[in-house]
């Protein structure tokens, strides 16, 4: 394997998926680190062993660094991957990949620009039970997709959104539990069932309103081609961390994913998989798949074939996600 020197901007809650996932690679190099909180610097400088920068342009004119984690507040992602692929880095940014289709266009055209791999973390994509599902997919056993039903209830209260500044604005978050914590799974819905025509949703916030700017509850109906549909339901004001749903109806079988996958085939025969991958306890239902993207993305640089989730698969969820915030803006029926 080629070796890559590494840096992670933005060292909060999901920074140290990024950094365990760096040093499990022999041939990758953690170098430098970068947050405009200096005792996080200091405090990673001292655990690591590596440089710290509280100013990201600074980091990448000092250092040589091949490989750059973003892991900052959403409207931080595209002005920052833009800057690094233009300095010659590949970029690998944490979700979502731009706060709307504005932006995720000007950080496609800068990745095409720059010859550099931009990725984004998906890392669901990797469980196995969701790998599964797309092989079967990929197979042809499934037959003709009919109807999906996504469903994410999870808590996030005052506590949550008084941990940054950013979260719960429309000027730094994007958005509520659609940009930030559904999806995740809306992905998963678009990468297993295809892109909708068109979409109805509403938004709302119930728990805190007033004190967030942002919806904290969607809900809505995906057309898609074919007669197919799709229905999803969206929360942050459930009191706990449910296991994410997902059920995929095909003309051979029905998929439900809640933790584990169930498939009923219309022949009478069953398959269930137990998910192992998902971890118990706090963060669990992020999902562990962070440590097998990380290390995929870097075989894709090592081998030079594109990473799957690049940036034109990564903005599709976004141009979803822009219809639905008009469509509750509108109250209109909005072609993606
Ligand atoms: N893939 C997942 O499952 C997952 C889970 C959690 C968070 N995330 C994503 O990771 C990103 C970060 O989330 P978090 O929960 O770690 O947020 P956080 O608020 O805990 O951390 C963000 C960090 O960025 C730093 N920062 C802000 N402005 C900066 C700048 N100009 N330069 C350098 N650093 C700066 C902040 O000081 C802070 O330390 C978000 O995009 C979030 O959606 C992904």
């Amino acid at each position: 394997m080629k070796s890559f020197t590494c840096a992670v901007i933005g060292l909060g809650a999901i920074h140290m998926n990024h950094v365990r996932a760096i040093q499990a690679l022999p041939d990758c190099r953690l170098a430098a680190v970068c947050d405009i909180d200096e005792e996080k610097v200091q405090a990673d400088v001292q655990m690591l062993g590596c440089a710290g920068y509280t100013d990201y342009r600074t980091m990448l004119e000092q250092e040589d660094i091949d490989v750059v984690h973003i892991c900052t507040p959403h409207y931080l992602h595209a002005p920052m991957a833009i800057y690094a692929l233009e300095h010659g880095c590949h970029v690998l940014v944490e979700k979502p990949m731009g706060m709307n289709s504005v932006e995720t266009a000007a950080m496609i055209q800068a990745a095409e620009r720059s010859g550099k791999q931009l990725g984004i973390c998906f890392q669901n994509r990797y469980n196995p039970t969701v790998r599964r599902i797309r092989d079967l997919i990929d197979q042809g056993v499934l037959g003709r997709f009919l109807s999906s039903k996504t469903i994410v209830s999870w808590n996030r209260d005052a506590s949550y959104y008084a941990q940054g500044a950013w979260r719960g604005t429309w000027a730094q978050e994007g958005g509520g539990v659609l940009i930030n914590q559904a999806i995740h799974t809306m992905d998963l819905t678009q990468w297993l069932a295809g892109m909708p025509i068109d979409v109805q949703a509403q938004t709302s916030c119930f728990r805190l309103q007033g004190a967030i700017e942002v919806e904290d509850t969607a809900h809505g109906y995906f057309h898609y081609a074919d007669g197919a549909s799709g229905v999803f339901y969206l929360t942050n004001a459930f009191g706990a961390d449910d296991p994410v749903e997902l059920d995929l109806v095909f003309e051979n079988a029905t998929l439900r994913l809640k933790k584990d996958l169930s498939i009923q085939y219309v022949d009478g025969s069953e398959e269930h998989m137990d998910d192992q991958s998902l971890v118990s306890g706090a963060k669990g239902y992020w999902g562990n798949g962070h440590a097998t993207l990380i290390r995929d993305y870097y075989a894709c640089l090592d081998e030079n074939r594109p990473f799957p989730i690049d940036g034109p698969e990564a903005a599709k969820i976004i141009k979803i996600l822009d219809a639905i915030y008009r469509s509750a803006a509108t109250g209109n029926r909005i072609s993606i």
